[in-house]
């Protein structure tokens, strides 16, 4: 079954708005636990703009499911994921000002890269993931950096979807399939809503965990944070 984490940044956004404290990122996190949250993923970006390093710290001690932190490896996320220890890091090529995550790793440029800073968290008891796009020769080069698992970036997935979810779904069936015959486990993310998630769901064997954050957050203030988290659920049972 595939499981449900939920991208909390946007809670930090919202917060940073106006300073002080509301909303509370830590209830948020506890809140999406309680609906039935399976993990809470938080992606600090250097500049803080939403998820702060201070957060990841206050978050680590009070989830009880899987926490999953993304970001770009620089020396002061690689340090903060050897402190933290989450269950799982998911590593993303963007550089410090990108808006959001817009592109997959080139496993083949960066493979010494790669496997130096996979096999540091490894060490360290730590699940690693990164950020991939669909092409096979990239997919399987990602089996050579060592990681346990990729997560296959679904905004043109979620950008072809109501066009023809049939093509839009294509590649992605190919790259799980590639994933799975070199062993790799399989995360998915970005832009999944409750239009495309089951279709994607349904679709893609071996699917392990979708992080979603910007619909499910926005859904959240039409249909209520525990309702959004459970139709989200329901699309992937
Ligand atoms: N996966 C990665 C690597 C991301 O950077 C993001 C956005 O922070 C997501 C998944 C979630 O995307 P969305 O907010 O569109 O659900």
């Amino acid at each position: 079954m595939t499981r449900l984490s939920v991208n909390i940044n946007k809670i930090a956004t919202l917060r940073n708005a106006r300073g002080g404290n509301i909303p509370n990122v830590l209830d948020a996190a506890i809140n999406s636990e309680r609906f039935g949250a399976e993990g809470i993923t938080v992606h600090p970006r250097p500049d803080e703009r939403h998820i702060r390093y201070q957060d990841v710290f206050d978050i680590r001690p009070i989830i009880t499911t899987e926490f999953n932190i993304e970001g770009y490896p620089s020396e002061e996320f690689t340090n903060l994921i050897i402190k933290v220890k989450p269950h799982q890091v998911t590593l993303v090529p963007d550089p410090p000002d990108a808006l959001t995550s817009n592109a997959g790793w080139d496993t083949i440029k960066n493979m010494d890269f790669l496997k130096k800073v996979i096999s540091k968290f490894q060490s360290e008891g730590i699940r690693t993931s990164i950020f991939i796009e669909t092409d096979t020769e990239l997919i399987k080069a990602a089996a050579d950096t060592g990681t346990n698992r990729v997560e296959l970036y679904t905004e043109p997935y979620a950008a072809q979807f109501l066009q023809n979810k049939e093509e839009a779904i294509a590649p992605f069936v190919k790259a799980a399939e590639t994933a799975k015959t070199v062993g790799l486990g399989l995360n998915a993310g970005h832009d999944l809503n409750l239009d495309n998630l089951k279709y994607f769901n349904q679709n893609i064997t071996g699917l392990s965990e979708v992080s979603i954050g910007h619909a499910l957050i926005s859904d959240a203030l039409y249909l209520g944070f525990e309702n959004t988290i459970q139709m989200y659920l329901r699309e992937l049972k």
